[in-house]
């Protein structure tokens, strides 16, 4: 396949983007949609799945789990066996780079009659686990980390009691790991947020059949209901959108049209922001289906004002950041990310390697522990980047030279894959 084998990618710049896209579906419904649906009974057909690897990651972890899985394309059948389907893996569980796997099926695997191993690749056995570990120790697992902290987890599963958690991070892996320990468990158990995170587990659990009641700050489970299983197609990514969202206004005059493009309230923070901060954007077509809101998107390229992200913004925005430093570059006002010290654990450490980009790029920031700032208009030299193996570091860059003098080259492009394997190609349809 192309995308092992694209190590770099060389960019010039573009007059302005100019057509219309359709958006591989979004990662984190995919996994959603995969995990319950392979504890649902029956079969559920997964129109428009990402195309990425880390959902490719999912699927091959419920398949050793025992689930029949097919695939055609973007087409995926799974043959769910209900609550107690699942089957003790042969050998160790790949994540690959997928944090949303790991942490979220984790949650799921607490509650096994059996014991299993499941880890990753570099990146992802870099990547702190406590916030998982910590709740489902509490409901009575017992999981063994590397160092205490690390993938690989091997998990001992058992019969698990109810919680009501409060995550001390905004994130909504731990908040659909608990979820789903609580799916699996007698009672009711309760997950309490107080900077929302997407809801995509809450809306995707209902839709399989379980009840689950937002009061508040508080979300609830009653365990053991009978999930049935579902035909239900996967909304464009509106974070891979963000890529053509920035690239559009680093280029004055673009014009793009995003069809389909997932549009859930816990995830259009981007879209405010970007409105905010001057984008010309209209939003079309908004339908509601199986609970997850989509429409069309389009944008009229200019320059923007730029802002602040800080607070509950950040946590809104957290996978659109490496992309919105790019943008605040060449914004009029530039850009301050506040609050954000969970880039540092991230597929890299998207403050450092932000922060190396745009050095390498001639673009100034000033670097804090939590956040940076990104003085306005700036120009981008050509220059050799690195993905550093992080799919929106290569994806962000690759904008960024959309704008640059000279020629970009990203290093590691490949990386891109990992949530959207077809950028590159849509990047050069639509370029001018
Ligand atoms: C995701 C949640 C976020 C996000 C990740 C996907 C999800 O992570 O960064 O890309 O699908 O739930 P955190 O839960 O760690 O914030």
């Amino acid at each position: 396949m192309m995308k092992s084998l694209l190590m770099q990618y060389s960019v010039f710049p573009a007059k302005i983007l100019n057509g219309t896209i359709r958006l591989p579906g979004d990662k984190s419904i995919s996994h959603r949609y995969a995990m319950i649906a392979s504890v649902a009974e029956g079969t559920s057909r997964l129109d428009h799945y990402s195309t990425g690897a880390d959902c490719q990651s999912t699927l091959g972890c419920m398949r050793a789990l025992g689930i029949e899985i097919e695939r055609d394309g973007s087409t995926v059948l799974v043959h769910g066996k209900g609550l107690d389907g699942l089957r003790a893996p042969a050998g160790p569980l790949d994540a690959g780079n997928s944090g949303s796997t790991i942490r979220m099926l984790s949650g799921m695997l607490a509650a096994q009659p059996f014991e299993c191993e499941i880890g990753g690749d570099e990146s992802l056995s870099k990547r702190p686990m406590q916030r998982i570990m910590t709740p489902l120790a509490a409901m009575g697992a017992r999981i063994q980390a590397r160092d205490g902290k690390f993938p690989p987890l091997r998990i001992h599963g058992a019969k698990l009691t109810p919680i009501e958690y409060e995550p001390p991070v905004a994130s909504a892996q731990v908040k659909t790991c608990v979820l789903f320990a609580g799916l699996h468990t007698e009672g009711v158990t309760g997950v309490v947020e107080k900077t929302q995170t997407r809801d995509h587990t809450e809306v995707a659990l209902r839709e399989f059949g379980a009840a689950i009641r937002r009061a508040g700050h508080s979300i609830t489970i009653e365990g053991r209901p009978k999930l049935q299983a579902r035909v239900l197609a996967v909304p464009g990514d509106l974070s891979s959108a963000a890529f053509f969202l920035v690239a559009a206004n680093l280029l004055p005059g673009s014009k793009l049209v995003l069809e389909g493009v997932g549009l859930s309230p816990s995830r259009t923070g981007l879209i405010d922001w970007l409105m905010a901060a001057g984008a010309q954007i209209r939003v079309l077509d908004v339908k509601q289906t199986a609970g997850e809101m989509t429409g069309t998107i389009s944008v009229t390229g200019r320059q923007l004002e730029g802002g602040v992200i800080e607070k509950a913004m950040t946590a809104a925005l957290i996978d659109e950041i490496p992309v919105l430093a790019v943008l605040g570059a060449a914004s009029r006002n530039g850009l301050t990310v506040r609050d954000a010290a969970e880039l540092r654990v991230k597929e890299t450490d998207r403050i450092a390697t932000v922060a190396e980009n745009m050095g390498r790029m001639g673009v100034r920031i000033e670097v804090a522990e939590d956040g940076f700032h990104i003085p306005g208009n700036q120009t981008f030299e050509g220059a050799k980047v690195d993905s550093f193996g992080d799919h929106r570091i290569a994806m962000a860059f690759a904008v960024a030279g959309l704008a640059a003098k000279g020629e970009t080259v990203v290093d590691n492009a490949e990386a891109a894959s990992v949530s959207f394997p077809e950028f590159y190609d849509i990047l050069n349809r639509i370029r001018e």
